[in-house]
């Protein structure tokens, strides 16, 4: 008896010198759920009063412009494959650990994570043909918006349907994403409600109208010069390690394995908020903070402030706004439209923000300076700025001047994303004077041609340096 304590007492110290530590990350109570532009809403904007009508003191609504993304949708065409492939992925993390490959690892999986990632079965109606449509948590969370919308403007957001004016396009997402709107706005009487809607793909996505952008942004190597830096640091390659490791593999995984995880994990945490995703438990909260980022890197570059040509390409919506607002001012009575409507893409929602001059950071993110505290407190962030449902309001008010409240002026113009007001400079916690947005955006609104999509591309390099050349050598021989 003695013996067979003594060797149970071994054997215990034994495993503790090996020092086995699993990590259980499902169980996190706080876990990380900012996940870029596949965040669901409801992380994305913790706390906010949802159903309230908003007022701004000595102030009336007279009109609102209305910019929204889709809610959360199926994994894109171009993802399945690669997506599909977790199911073996899967089996190999199972057999790994029943073959006991963890041994010498302090980091495994705990077995309650192994648990729910057997019990994950890819969804077969992922396919073809229902690649990138709506789903119904994304069809509810878009109602849900409608009605939020309806209950803090309740002036504007009526019954009468000649107060609408909706813009989208002829792809399922959008008109489903339409039907869901005005199922919120209307309810039963949506059906039989013949709303004033037109399709504007060139007003709602101009960049795929954008030759040069998609040549010198979108396929350039050159946007993506940040990201690679990020992620070509020992502390990304470290991570692909800790991955593995606690994936029970003794090498690295591929980077793209990495990814899709990810992508499930937030296509998971999108489509049902409540349920753990296992692949969600994959990752550690600093290895989520690091792929959003990355994720930030990218966009800053492609959609943002990064490149100068992206600031131009959101000018049509900010355009379109200007022009229903001009609608609105100097009447006595109420016109129509007061609402317009749009559905759109998260670049859209981006390239809209940039254009506005929101989220602005005074220096550019960069793949060198995540660890700064310039990095930590950046303004810039895609899953704030652009989760699913993500929206873009600009509401303008007829006020009685009253210096106390700052108003200034009789127009007034709120803006919010997400239905939080959005800091712009010179205006009062996103409410600003209209003479400040007529000489601000008035400027971009009249600038607002594309003709740059269509021109060439920048001077070829190797044809400027020739050019140098020969005019140096002229200068010499003259
Ligand atoms: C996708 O799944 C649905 C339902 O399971 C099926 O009817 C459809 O044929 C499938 N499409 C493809 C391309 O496999
Ligand atoms: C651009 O990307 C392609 C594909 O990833 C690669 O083959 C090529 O070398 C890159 N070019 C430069 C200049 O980085
Ligand atoms: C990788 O895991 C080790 C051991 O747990 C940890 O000290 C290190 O910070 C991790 N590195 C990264 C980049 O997560």
């Amino acid at each position: 008896m003695w013996w067979s304590l003594i060797s149970a007492l071994a054997l215990i110290s034994v495993v503790r010198c090996q020092g086995v530590r699993e990590t259980c990350l499902s169980g996190d109570e706080e876990p990380y759920l900012l996940f870029g532009t596949k965040t669901a809403y409801t992380f994305s904007h913790k706390g906010i009063p949802v159903m309230r009508s908003h007022e701004v003191p000595g102030c009336q609504p007279i009109a609102i412009w209305l910019l929204n993304r889709h809610g959360s949708h199926n994994p894109e065409a171009d993802e399945i494959s690669e997506m599909q492939r977790l199911s073996d992925f899967k089996a190999n993390i199972l057999a790994n650990y029943r073959n006991g490959n963890f041994r010498n690892s302090n980091q495994r999986m705990c077995p309650s994570d192994v648990n729910l990632l057997e019990r994950w079965e890819w969804n077969p109606r992922q396919n073809m043909t229902f690649a990138g449509d709506l789903t119904t948590d994304g069809y509810i969370s878009t109602q849900q918006l409608a009605q939020a919308w309806r209950s803090k403007f309740p002036g504007l957001l009526t019954d009468n349907k000649y107060d609408y004016l909706f813009k989208y396009v002829n792809d399922q997402r959008s008109s489903t994403t339409f039907r869901a709107f005005t199922e919120g706005l209307f309810r039963d009487q949506a059906e039989g409600m013949d709303v004033p809607k037109e399709s504007d793909e060139k007003l709602l996505r101009p960049y795929k109208f954008c030759p040069a952008w998609t040549r010198d942004v979108e396929e350039n190597n050159e946007t993506l010069t940040q990201l690679r830096t990020f992620s070509s640091k020992q502390e990304y390659k470290e991570m692909i390690t800790n991955i593995s490791l606690r994936l029970g593999f003794n090498y690295d995984i591929n980077y793209e394995t990495v990814l899709s995880m990810y992508e499930m994990c937030r296509y998971n945490k999108a489509w049902d908020n409540i349920q753990i995703s296992p692949w969600c438990a994959v990752f550690t909260k600093e290895d989520l903070m690091r792929l959003e980022y990355a994720e930030d890197l990218e966009t800053y570059y492609k959609y943002g402030y990064g490149t100068p040509m992206n600031q131009k390409l959101g000018c049509t919506a900010v355009k379109d706004m200007m022009d229903f607002f001009k609608i609105h001012l100097d009447h006595e009575t109420p016109q129509q439209p007061k609402a317009t409507i749009h559905f759109t893409e998260a670049e859209m929602i981006l390239f809209t923000l940039t254009a506005l001059g929101g989220y602005r950071d005074s220096a550019p993110i960069t793949g060198d300076n995540f660890h700064t505290q310039t990095a930590r407190d950046r303004k810039w962030g895609t899953s704030i700025m652009a989760p699913f449902n993500a929206n873009i309001a600009a509401v303008l008010y007829k006020c009685i001047p009253n210096n106390n409240l700052k108003i200034r002026e009789p127009y007034q113009v709120l803006f919010l994303t997400n239905e939080r007001p959005l800091y712009i400079d010179g205006c009062n916690v996103g409410l600003c004077d209209w003479s400040l947005v007529k000489t601000r955006l008035g400027l971009v609104a009249d600038n607002c041609e594309l003709n740059f999509c269509n021109g060439a591309g920048k001077v070829n390099g190797f044809v400027g340096v020739l050019v140098a050349i020969i005019a140096f050598c002229f200068r010499l021989l003259y």
